[in-house]
């Protein structure tokens, strides 16, 4: 599988770009940085998944601010991938009350089932896994994070059922959740 680089050139999309512009005029002259976080994340999207050097410098550009003071805020944040990723991130928090509730038992599931360590992607590029800090679900711990939804109670099941329904092109990534 090819990846791009940090220096495969990136562009935001029309779109992209008329959110940013709609998203900028939401703040005073001067103050463009606070729309940083979406258009981090729109850059993201438009990147597979990831933040490359080129990406962050597009970024900093339709801002109007320094390369430096993008990679400060992208380096911050566990939800913003600064390599290449998988289809499927599968953000599982490893503290606090997901701990206590076995969250150890089940990343360690999803490597072996999946055949790679945290921080790893498989090979076909479907999967990667990470693990983060507290996501404020501490109530429905275990639990992991994938794309925008909260997948909740995880159990070794669960993740069998998440990871077969992506392998079999059930999963709407704009849509699915699990219960
Ligand atoms: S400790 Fe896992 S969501 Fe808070």
């Amino acid at each position: 599988m090819t990846h791009s680089t940090d220096a495969t050139p990136f562009q935001f999309s029309e779109g992209a770009l008329a959110e940013i512009r709609t998203l900028m005029q939401k703040f005073p002259e001067g103050r463009h940085k606070s729309a940083i976080l979406r258009t981090l994340h729109l850059a993201q999207e438009e990147n597979n998944g990831w933040l490359s050097i080129a990406a962050m410098d597009q970024v900093a550009q339709a801002l109007s601010i320094t390369p430096i003071e993008v990679y400060e805020v992208a380096t911050f944040y566990s939800m913003y991938n600064l390599a290449p990723v998988g289809k499927y991130v599968l953000e599982f928090c490893h503290t606090g009350p997901c701990a206590i509730e076995g969250a150890e038992r089940i990343v360690a599931y999803a490597q072996q089932k999946l055949g790679i360590r945290t921080g790893e992607t498989t090979q076909d590029g479907m999967f990667t896994i990470k693990e983060v800090e507290c996501l404020g679900a501490c109530g429905y711990a275990p639990m992991m994070q994938v794309g925008e939804f909260y997948h909740e109670h995880l159990t070794e099941a669960k993740i069998d059922q998440f990871i077969d329904n992506c392998r079999a092109g059930n999963i709407n990534k704009g849509t699915w959740r699990m219960h």
